[in-house]
Formats: C-alpha cells, structure tokens, sequence
C-alpha cells in the first residue's frame, strides 16, 4: 500500500515536471485510475485532452485509443506505458479487409467503432461508440449503412433504426463470451439488482439486461439512480470507479470475472518508466492522421439525442 502511494506521487511529479496529462479509460486497475488525471472512455479522454495545455498525454489504456489521442491532438505528445497493448476486436479488421467489405457493398457508408485502428477509420465515413452508435447511424439517414467492426454493437443498433445495417463479424472476446447462466446465477443470488450490460454483449445477454449502456452510461445512470444495487456486465475494471462514485450503493460483477488483459497490462512502475524516458511514442502518419480526424469529428459534431 504504502508501495504503491509512493510510486503515485512519483508518477504525479513527474507529469507535473513534464507537462504531461495522465489519462485512464474505465478498466484500468485502481491503482492507474486513481493516480490518473482524468478517467472515462477512450472518446471522452482524447476530446478532454485536446483542451488542456499538457504537451503530452500518457494514455493508460490501449493502442487504438493512444492512436485516437494522435489523431485529435496532432501536437502533443502520446504515450502509451505498454506499446503491445492491443484490443483484439480492433485487430479482427485492417484496411484490406475493410476494403473488401465495402466492394460487396458500393456506395453504402461506413460507421466505424472507435475501437479501431486510425488507419481502418482512416477509411470510414464516420466513427461511433458505443455511447452514440445509434444517434450516429440515424443521423446519416441513408437507407443502408456498413457498420464495422463490432457485431453485437451493429445487432444492437438494428434495432433502433429502420436502416438495413450490412454487419461485420468482429466482436470483443470479453463482452462476446459473457454466458445467460452467468446472469442467471447473478441474479438469483442479488434478486433485487438492476442489471446493466454493455453492448458489445450479444444480443440474448442485452435481452435480459435491464438496461444497456456505455462504460460512461452505467456511470451516468448508476449515478442517476433511486436503486442501490447493480450487477455490471462489462470489464470488471469499471467497478473501481462505480464504487468510488457511489460509495453508498452495492456493485456486483458476474462470475467468472469479465477482464481484458490488454486493459490490465498497465502498471505504476511501467507507467513510471514510460513516462520518465518519454518511450513508447504512438504518432499517427499525417496522410492517415488527417482523414481518420474527418471520420471522428463528424462523430463529435453529432448532436446527442
Ligand atoms: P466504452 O468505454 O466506450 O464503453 O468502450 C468499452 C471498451 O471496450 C473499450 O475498450
Ligand atoms: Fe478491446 Fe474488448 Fe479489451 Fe475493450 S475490452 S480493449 S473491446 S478486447
């Protein structure tokens, strides 16, 4: 404990010295949360570090959103502690295949979840995530849209627009895995907890949930909510900042545990090293830079519903 204070206050000195802006997303471990400037979703992060003066940003999380930092703040910066954490729904597409999936589908636009390299949004009309899927799909009001790379979270957008939605096959192995007996079991045992699940899950999961949102939207509505009690389905990492947000209401995860271990790789003492030698640079090449910057911020320009 007194370990792990110590290398925070190091971590905070040295951001301090340099000028640098600590970002956690939601399934970082606590002690990378807690020592974070700010935390929330990979989209969030980067639109709130675009407006800091930092020079450079410490991304605790993994690579596509370092890349996504890149792409919104092309003057500073990025770091990511570990350089192979990666997320392995991001890599189940590239360029190549992308492109052949728009070849069956001529003329049809693309709406790409943030969780993707810049060099896949790079080739997308617009980007998404799962915060604003369905207001982004709507919002392009042709009658057929291409949605990558995400199946569970294209299935949960089909069913909220009349829009033929032409669907890849990616998926999140932790999200895609999660088991209705594992929610049954939950929920035999906590009777009286909301269920919240992200929609990354499939859709017979998203079909007993009580409610289904973001990293951002179960914080918002945990938040919000007369309830006290909650069983969470998504990276257990989220539960870190639920309690601390809500110290006075019960979180359960599911069993077993849902982790991403890409998410989990990041430590104090590698982000110590990171930080002090300004290693692991992730800059995005300025011809993929900027067409990834259209597809995103035409996302932001989006009005939220
Ligand atoms: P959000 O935080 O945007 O809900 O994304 C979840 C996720 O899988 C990030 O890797
Ligand atoms: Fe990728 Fe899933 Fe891990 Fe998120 S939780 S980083 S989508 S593998």
């Amino acid at each position: 404990m007194e370990n792990i204070k110590k290398l925070q206050d190091e971590v905070r000195a040295v951001a301090k010295e340099k000028n640098a802006i600590i970002l956690a997303h939601n399934y970082q471990v606590p002690e990378i949360q807690d020592v974070a400037h700010l935390t929330g979703d990979s989209l969030e992060l980067s639109i709130k570090a675009s407006k800091t003066d930092a020079d450079m940003i410490v991304f605790c999380g993994v690579r596509f959103m370092a890349e996504t930092a890149s792409v919104i703040c092309p003057d500073k910066k990025v770091i990511l502690p570990v350089p192979d954490a990666g997320c392995e729904m991001a890599d189940m597409i590239n360029p190549e295949k992308l492109q052949d999936f728009k070849d069956k589908h001529p003329g049809v636009p693309v709406v790409t979840y943030i969780n993707s390299t810049a060099d896949v949004k790079a080739l997308s009309d617009i980007c998404c995530t799962s915060a604003n899927a369905v207001s982004v799909v709507k919002h392009i009001r042709t009658p057929e849209i291409i949605m990558t790379p995400d199946k569970n979270l294209a299935l949960w957008t089909q069913r909220h627009t009349a829009q033929k939605i032409y669907i890849y096959s990616g998926f999140c192995p932790i999200h895609d895995n999660v088991r209705t007996e594992s929610i049954i079991t939950a929920k035999k045992r906590y009777p009286q907890a909301v269920i919240l699940a992200h929609p990354e899950c499939p859709p017979y999961i998203l079909d007993i949930a009580h409610a289904v949102k973001s990293t951002s939207g179960m914080l918002e509505f945990a938040k919000n909510s007369k309830e006290k009690e909650f069983i969470i389905v998504t990276e257990s990492g989220l539960i870190h900042t639920l309690k601390k947000q809500n110290p006075e209401k019960i979180f359960h995860g599911i069993e077993p545990e849902m982790l991403c271990e890409n998410m989990k790789k990041t430590t104090l003492g590698n982000l110590l090293i990171a930080l002090k030698k300004e290693e692991n640079i992730i800059k995005v090449a300025e011809d993929i830079r900027k067409k990834a910057y259209i597809a995103v911020k035409r996302m932001i320009d989006v009005p939220r519903d």
